[in-house]
């Protein structure tokens, strides 16, 4: 899986899946450049400060990387446990704007990669809702549009990474010609610092996927299929959505569709 003498960039590199995406890239020889809001422990060949729920913030970061990237890792993002503004701002209002700002900057044949979840499963029931929110959400209106939308706090973790899913397909083919691709990777519980967020919010879905695997991913695991996503090995993947949960998706598909 080739990955070496890559310039990759992640977010949310400072813990859990992030911090193991970078650790995992740099031991198959990528430079990893590593935007947080809190500086990663590791030593990484690069760290930038960003807060993602801040446009200026998101823009003078974009503005202080003054390379060129071939992959660029979406994977920082807040559990249900934040206010709901702050999900939906750093889960996709953030993230969309940092992907759309660090376009300029990212190689041919670049691979966009979005940490979304199987939270974002259901995304087929509210599809108007998202493409409303995909057409017209930004910093200054999430509340509001939110609010608008019934996207209530039970609920705005699934809608965030729902949209975030939607949007990864619908860009399948907005960066084609020059070769850029995009795909989300769903994972379910996943031993990490936010953990117990999930489990304590998302109630009888996250004690059920516990329940049904009988432990949580380890960061390992879905790191391992970020960077494939980064690799030229994934060449033909584009626009799509990979499940990264043990097979929770698969139980899902099953209980809803009976087989
Ligand atoms: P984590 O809390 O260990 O790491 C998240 C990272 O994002 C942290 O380093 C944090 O500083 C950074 N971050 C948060 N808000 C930020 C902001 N405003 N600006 C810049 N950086 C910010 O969480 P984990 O578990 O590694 O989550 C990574 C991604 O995986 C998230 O998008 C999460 O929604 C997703 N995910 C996690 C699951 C889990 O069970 N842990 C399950 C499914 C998806």
């Amino acid at each position: 899986m080739s990955v070496e003498n890559k310039t990759v960039i992640v977010t949310g590199a400072a813990s859990g899946i992030g911090r193991e995406t970078a650790r995992i890239l740099m031991e198959r020889g990528a430079r990893v450049i590593g935007f947080d809001r809190n500086r990663p422990e590791d030593n990484l060949d690069g760290f930038i400060e960003v807060d993602l729920m801040d446009p200026v913030s998101i823009d003078k970061a974009v503005d202080n990387f003054s390379g060129q990237a071939d992959a660029l890792c979406n994977v920082a993002g807040l559990p249900p446990t934040a206010p709901i503004n702050k999900v939906m701002a750093v889960n996709f209002v953030g993230l969309r704007r940092f992907t759309e700002r660090m376009l300029d900057k990212l190689s041919p044949g670049a691979s966009i990669v979005n940490v979304a979840s199987l939270a974002g499963i259901g995304w087929s029931g509210a599809i108007d809702g998202i493409k409303r929110f995909i057409a017209e959400a930004d910093f200054d209106n999430v509340d509001a549009l939110s609010t608008e939308l019934g996207i209530d706090q039970e609920r705005c973790y699934f809608f965030s990474k729902e949209v975030l899913r939607v949007w990864t397909m619908q860009n399948w083919n907005t960066w084609r010609d020059r070769g850029i691709r995009i795909n989300s990777i769903s994972p379910g519980p996943v031993e990490t610092p936010i953990l117990q967020d999930f489990l304590d919010t998302l109630g009888e879905r996250a004690e059920e996927d516990m329940r049904v695997m009988g432990r949580a991913g380890e960061s390992s695991e879905i790191a391992a299929a970020v960077v494939f996503l980064c690799s030229s090995d994934s060449s033909w993947i584009n626009g799509t959505n990979i499940a990264t949960d043990g097979g929770m998706e698969a139980h899902v598909m099953g209980q809803i569709y009976g087989f």
